[in-house]
């Protein structure tokens, strides 16, 4: 799942090629499927051995061949010992460069989700915090939590700031609606309906909190302050207890909340917009934020966009936005004073 890519090894564990998954594709009949692995699998696959530094060499390696996304680990004796994935290229670029884009960026699933940590993360370090939490809304197969997963253990090992995973579902998928603000012409009722055991097995440490998130969400008291809110219930009438939920105390928050909004007008399914300003989050976003002086979510406007076929990374861009929480004890604190450290003074969210 993490590469599309099985690496072959012999009984002594020794590297002996790599399989992709379109090479399995293309073995449909039993001949095929009858050859042994060995005289199928690409011979010569891009490798790093255990003396060299993965984040160096690994990194142009995955600079020049667009299509990797793992490379095999092997020691002196070709034994592969373990796999370096494009996404850790990615973090220590972005840790490591002071400004910029993570050139190593480019193939990444779920990338919005990588920017909203590392930029809550840098926010953390500079305020003191030693931890935060992430909270997906909407995780139906688990693809964006188990990158979320993912992706915090990095920003951890990179940053030293610790980092709570949750996921919030009902596990039914979507509920029937009739209501046009929850754009039922494009979201069908049904959809995205979780295994739970199957989703359990794919992740690690986060927790996943089942039930509508009318009821799951009042009261929630995360074990560190929330830094980053991925919402992807598609619904309006999801999308308010969301927001609903950053009007409890400050001392669940952090000062500012990465926030990532995956249904805006900006995406498009068939070259249509998924609603517009006056339907789903966007909707949502511009009620809360005429309720209340102290609490704003910026930008506001949903940027629809008259090109169509705009870029999947813009989309994405386009649904990141920061929860602003004026009255935060910690909201005027300053983010500069580590002054020597280049990570904290790059420019990530913009
Ligand atoms: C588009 S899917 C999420 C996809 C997921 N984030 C991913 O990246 O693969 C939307 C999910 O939101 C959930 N959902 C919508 N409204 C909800 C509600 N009121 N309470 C709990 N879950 C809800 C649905 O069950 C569905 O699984």
């Amino acid at each position: 799942m993490l590469g599309s890519t099985l690496f072959v090894v012999d009984e002594n564990g020794r590297l002996v090629g790599s399989l992709g998954l379109p090479d399995i594709r293309i073995l449909h009949d039993e001949e095929e499927l009858a050859v042994p692995v060995e005289d199928v699998c690409n011979k010569f696959p891009s490798i790093l051995t255990t003396e060299q530094n993965p984040y160096y060499d690994g990194r142009n390696i995955f600079l020049e061949r667009h299509g990797i996304t793992v490379l095999p680990i092997i020691n002196s004796d070709g034994v592969l010992v373990d796999l370096f994935f494009r996404y850790q290229a990615f973090f220590s670029d972005a840790i490591n460069s002071p400004c910029g884009e993570p050139k190593a960026l480019s193939v990444m699933p779920y990338k919005h989700y990588a920017y909203s940590l590392l930029s809550c993360a840098k926010e953390a370090l500079a305020l003191g915090y030693d931890r935060f939490s992430a909270i997906e809304f909407g995780v139906a197969g688990g693809n964006g939590l188990a990158w979320l997963e993912r992706y915090a253990r990095e920003v951890e090992r990179y940053v030293g700031v610790g980092i709570d995973t949750y996921g919030f579902d009902c596990g039914e998928g979507l509920a029937e609606s009739n209501d046009y603000r929850d754009i039922p012409y494009i979201f069908c009722a049904g959809d995205f309906k979780m295994d739970q055991e199957k989703l359990q097995r794919r992740l690690d440490s986060s927790r996943l909190v089942i039930g509508d998130i009318l009821e799951t969400l009042p009261g929630f008291c995360p074990v560190s302050r929330v830094g980053v809110v991925l919402c992807d219930v598609d619904y309006y009438s999801s999308a308010i207890p969301v927001l609903e939920f950053f009007a409890d105390d400050d001392t669940k928050f952090m000062p500012r909340v990465y926030l990532y909004f995956d249904d805006l007008p900006t995406r498009t399914v068939s070259f249509s917009p998924v609603g517009s300003e006056f339907q789903g989050e966007s909707l949502a976003i511009k009620e809360f934020n005429a309720k209340s002086a102290q609490l704003k979510i910026s930008p506001e406007a949903t940027n629809v966009s008259d090109k169509l076929k705009v870029a999947i990374d813009g989309v994405h861009a386009n649904g990141m936005k920061v929860l602003h929480r004026f009255s935060h004890p910690d909201y005027c604190k300053t983010l500069v004073s580590h002054r020597h450290h280049g990570f904290l003074n790059s420019s990530l969210f913009s």
